[in-house]
């Protein structure tokens, strides 16, 4: 069943001085608890499609549905995660899972039961005192994923989450995020530029090409869900890596 159904999107930025198409009528259906993720290179109107999706934008023409509705603007159904932490400094790691919860009402019980439950399933559920400034940054990536799930949303936006931290840390945090979607799928859509990181992540990925800014192709993924890190050695991993390095290259020459 189609979740989140991108049809025909355009998005133009007007400044004082430029007109930036930043996307160009693209398309794209998204299935429910479908993991996508987005490949571009940098300019290309990633954070702009997910800013879409997330409501924050309008498009200047075309449709956003989502369950049959037409986005209108930010809603709870939808977290987003952004490469920059956005924990508060001032709260505990389970204050700050509990933060979004606590803003829709949910009661003490429930809501302690659901922070317990994520604080678990992102590994950190002996640091729910710590504060902040006390955590590794690939700590800090995992209180913003339980902090997204807790809230309850159906679709969950990750724009480069893990794009700062080094690799055997993002590597840890594709294992993380793995564990929570698996115990609790969602529709996922995460925008990344390292194609190890979506074709390990994803069920299909899409390529982006700025000019004109919209989808160039999409490759479906042929893994399972029993994805180990060793699975980047296989033949067929690195046939995929470099068929999507290959269309990359080609957007970025221009030649596409
Ligand atoms: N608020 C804005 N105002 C003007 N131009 C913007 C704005 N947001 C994005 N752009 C432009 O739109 C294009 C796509 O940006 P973005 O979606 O951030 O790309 P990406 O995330 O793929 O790097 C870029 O040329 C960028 O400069
Ligand atoms: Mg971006």
């Amino acid at each position: 069943m189609a979740k989140i159904m991108i049809d025909s999107v355009s998005k133009e930025f007007l400044t004082a001085r430029k007109r930036t198409v930043a996307l160009n009528e693209t398309s794209l259906t998204i299935e429910d608890e479908e993991i996508v993720c987005v490949v571009g290179p940098s300019g290309c109107g990633k954070t702009t499609l997910l800013n879409l999706i997330a409501g924050f934008i309008r498009p200047s023409s075309g449709t956003i549905i989502l369950d049959d509705r037409e986005v209108a603007g930010p809603s709870a159904e939808r977290a987003v995660v952004f490469q920059s932490d956005a924990v508060f400094p001032w709260l505990t790691v389970a204050d700050n899972v509990a933060f979004g919860p606590r803003m829709q009402g949910m009661r003490g019980s429930r809501r302690a039961e659901r922070v317990e439950r994520y604080l678990d399933l992102v590994g950190l559920s002996d640091f729910a005192g710590t504060y902040p400034k006390e955590l590794s940054g690939g700590m800090r990536k995992r209180v913003d994923l339980a902090r997204a799930y807790t809230s309850g949303p159906d679709v969950l936006l990750l724009d480069e989450p893990f794009g700062a931290l080094d690799l055997f840390t993002k590597e840890n945090m594709w294992t993380a995020l793995k564990r929570v979607a698996e115990a609790e799928p969602k529709t996922i859509v995460f925008v990344t530029h390292d194609i190890e990181e979506a074709l390990f992540l994803g069920h299909r990925v899409v390529v982006m090409t700025p000019r004109p800014a919209r989808v160039h192709s999409v490759v479906d993924v042929p893994f399972g869900a029993d994805r180990a890190l060793d699975l980047r050695a296989e033949p067929e991993f690195q046939a995929l890596r470099m068929q999507i390095a290959h269309s990359l290259r080609e957007v970025h020459d221009g030649a596409a």
